[in-house]
């Protein structure tokens, strides 16, 4: 009799609502620019080794690499080819390190290019202290806030005119004419610049920061706005955000409140303990998010993830650039990405070596082993093997 032999699938897949994840999962990864090829390397070590040692072996990651960033553009011509799109399509998951933005006019940005074609409307940034590193705060583990930026709406849609183009004028003269507005102080010289935000991509980001609210076992959950100025859109983020939990029974024991923005940046200062789960749009978000970091030491340390919580798209990456000052010196921190992998591992349900992963790395940073950035002498490489060694 014939044996037929079926591959084993290895595709991570998204069935009603659920992630289903195979033992050895084809994951993306894009080691990134500059830096890039200095802490990819160490980083895909330490979480290889991690898996193994969670799973005894019975597990592994399928690490496919992909291309894209400054030296696929040398090579090929593309900043971002259509098969790396293509393949985190397919295969829902994708790592990367920093990617160099393109200069001039005519290129957009290859992050937000990713996040724009995946629809990955979710921007996750946990910021919490690790103690041992320095920070520039009396009390840097006051802070433990896990940020949720709406990826996809705001002004980032990218809607922009140049100042003096027959495109700003015609939009001047719509204003004008069609709908009476007279507040453009300089309309003849004015570019202009449309903010669009809507309850629909407001609730599926808040929703997103509801439900991991109740995973994590945490209360409170913060609206960040600037509602007093913006009264449609950013105070309708506000009050669509609030109408997600008459929605849905299961929020209805979360605590909410909102804060404007410019409160919101003393409050971290001030009173960071009164946080836990904040939802934002997409501008508020990106400064908040730098300025958490560095409150607890440093945009070297602080992960991040973009979600489609809905097709299950994800793709986890270090949230500083490419540091050209110090890319291929082996210096550079791989803590951020390091803890972006912890985020993969927790989002396929691997917690015991998300947890493995995330404890070598607070033991390191408490007796000081780290690299220069946050305080220690280790090379990114020296710093790797000690790492290696815990798990
Ligand atoms: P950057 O984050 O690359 O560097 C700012 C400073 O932080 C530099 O002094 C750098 O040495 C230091 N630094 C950053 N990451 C570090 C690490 N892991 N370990 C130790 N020190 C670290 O920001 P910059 O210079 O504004 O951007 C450089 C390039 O990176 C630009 O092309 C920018 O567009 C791109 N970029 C990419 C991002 C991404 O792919 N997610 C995010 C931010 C910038």
């Amino acid at each position: 009799m014939k044996t037929i032999f079926r591959k084993k699938t290895m595709k991570i897949t998204m069935q009603n609502g659920a992630l289903q994840v195979p033992e050895n999962p084809t994951i993306g990864y894009i080691p990134g620019d500059g830096i890039g090829q200095d802490i990819f390397p160490v980083a895909k070590k330490v979480l290889d080794a991690a898996v193994r040692r969670a799973y005894a072996g019975k597990r592994a990651i399928d690490w496919q690499k992909l291309l894209a960033g400054g030296e696929t553009f040398e090579a090929t011509g593309d900043y971002l080819p259509a098969e790396t799109l293509d393949f985190i399509q397919e295969n829902l998951l994708a790592i990367k390190g920093p990617l160099m933005t393109p200069v001039g006019e005519g290129f957009r940005s290859i992050n937000v290019t990713l996040r724009q074609k995946l629809d990955l409307f979710a921007c996750v940034r946990p910021v919490e202290y690790f103690p041992g590193i320095e920070a520039p705060v009396k009390h840097p583990e006051k802070v433990n806030i896990t940020i949720f930026r709406e990826n996809t709406e705001d002004i980032y849609a990218g809607i922009e005119f140049a100042s003096g183009t027959a495109e700003a004028r015609k939009l001047q003269q719509f204003l004008q004419n069609e709908l009476g507005v007279t507040k453009i102080r300089f309309p003849e010289t004015s570019a202009l610049g449309v903010k669009p935000v809507s309850p629909d991509g407001t609730k599926r980001l808040v929703r997103a920061a509801f439900d991991y609210a109740l995973v994590q076992g945490k209360t409170k959950v913060t609206f960040v706005h600037k509602g007093n100025i913006m009264k449609f859109t950013e105070g309708g983020f506000r009050k669509w955000a609030y109408e997600v939990q008459a929605e849905d029974a299961k929020y209805a024991n979360l605590q909410l409140n909102d804060v404007i923005a410019d409160n919101f940046l003393q409050q971290i200062l001030l009173n960071p303990q009164k946080f836990e789960v904040v939802a934002t749009l997409n501008l508020n978000g990106d400064y908040v998010s730098d300025a958490l970091a560095a409150q607890v030491g440093g945009i070297g340390i602080a992960p991040g993830a973009n979600i489609n919580y809905t097709t299950g798209h994800a793709i986890f990456e270090a949230t500083h650039g490419t540091a050209p000052d110090i890319a291929g010196k082996n210096i550079a921190n791989p803590s951020s990405l390091l803890l972006s992998g912890v985020m993969m591992l927790d989002y396929l349900g691997w917690h015991e070596a998300a947890s493995l992963v995330k404890t070598s790395l607070a033991e390191s940073l408490a007796a000081g082993e780290a690299t220069t950035d946050i305080g220690g002498s280790l090379s990114t490489a020296d710093f790797g093997k000690i790492l290696l060694a815990k798990i």
